[in-house]
C-alpha cells in the first residue's frame, strides 16, 4: 500500500503555499497519518555545511516531522530566488522530471500521504521545455489550488483552474489563503470565488500574524482523504 499524493499549487508566488502545505502536513499527522512531504524544485537557498537548503523544504520537514534525507525532500535546491529553470541553467543543472518521480515513489513507499509543494505558480517553468504543471503531470498526483485573497485572485483562480483541467490533472478542491491584510470586501470576494469555482473551499485560512507556524488545517485534510476515493 502505498500513499497518495497532493500537489499544492497556488494562483501565484507568495499566496500561501507553504503555510497551507506545512497545515495540512500537520493536519494529516493528526488524523494519525503517516505523513512525507517534497518541495522538489526551490530557488532561493542558504548555503550550510550540509549543502543548499531552503526555508519552504525546511518548513515542511519540520511541519511533517519527517525524518528522510533532504535531497530526497529536495532534490533540486538552487541558490537565487529566481525562477528555477533560470537558477537551473545558471547552475548548469537540468531538472529531471523523472528522478523526482522516483524520489516520490520512495517517499509514498513509507507515507500514507505526502504532500508536495511547487514554486511558484501552476505554470512556472521548470527547464526551458518543461512547467510545473508538467511535472504534476507526470506524478499523477491531484492539485489543490491556493487561492491568495488579493486583489486579482477572482481572475488567477479561474485562470489557474482551468489550466490544471487543460493539463488533464485533477482539481482536488482550493484553500482561500488570507494574505493581505488590508483585503477589502473579503467575505463578498470569498462568495465570489465559491460561486466562479463553482465548490465552497475545502479551508479557508484568515490573515492571521503566526498563521505559517501555527495553521493546521484537519478538516481539509479529512475532506481530502475522502475526496482521495474518486481521484
Ligand atoms: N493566513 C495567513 N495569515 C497571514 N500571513 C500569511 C498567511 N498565509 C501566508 N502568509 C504569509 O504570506 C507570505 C507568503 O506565504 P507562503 O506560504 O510563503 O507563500 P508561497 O509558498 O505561495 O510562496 C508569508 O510571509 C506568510 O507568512
Ligand atoms: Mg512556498
Amino acid at each position: 500500500m502505498t500513499g497518495r499524493g497532493i500537489f499544492v499549487t497556488g494562483t501565484d508566488t507568495a499566496v500561501g503555499k507553504t503555510v497551507v502545505a506545512c497545515g495540512l502536513a500537520r493536519g494529516f499527522r493528526a488524523h494519525g497519518a503517516r505523513v512525507a512531504v517534497m518541495k522538489p524544485v526551490a530557488s532561493g537557498a542558504t548555503r550550510t555545511p550540509e549543502g543548499l537548503r531552503n526555508a519552504d523544504a525546511l518548513a515542511l520537514i519540520e511541519a511533517a516531522q519527517a525524518t528522510t534525507p533532504y535531497a530526497l525532500v529536495n532534490p533540486y535546491c538552487f541558490e537565487p530566488p529566481i525562477s528555477p529553470h533560470i537558477a537551473a541553467k545558471e547552475a548548469m543543472i537540468e531538472v529531471d522530471i523523472a528522478t523526482i518521480r522516483r524520489n516520490f515513489e520512495t517517499l509514498a513507499a513509507d507515507a500514507d500521504w505526502v504532500v508536495i509543494e511547487g514554486a511558484g505558480g501552476w505554470f512556472a517553468p521548470i527547464s526551458e521545455r518543461q512547467t510545473m504543471a508538467d511535472l504534476v503531470w507526470a506524478l499523477a498526483v491531484p492539485a489543490l489550488m491556493v487561492v491568495g485573497v488579493r486583489l486579482g485572485c477572482l481572475n488567477h483562480a479561474q485562470l489557474t483552474r482551468l489550466a490544471i483541467e487543460a493539463r488533464g490533472v485533477s482539481f482536488a478542491g482550493w484553500i482561500a489563503s488570507g494574505v493581505d491584510p488590508a483585503m477589502a470586501r473579503t467575505a463578498e470576494n470569498l462568495a465570489s470565488l465559491e460561486r466562479l469555482l463553482g465548490e465552497p473551499a475545502l479551508a479557508v485560512a484568515a490573515c492571521e500574524p503566526g498563521a505559517a507556524a501555527s495553521l493546521t488545517l484537519e478538516a481539509a485534510a479529512a475532506r481530502l482523504a475522502q475526496r482521495a476515493i474518486s481521484f
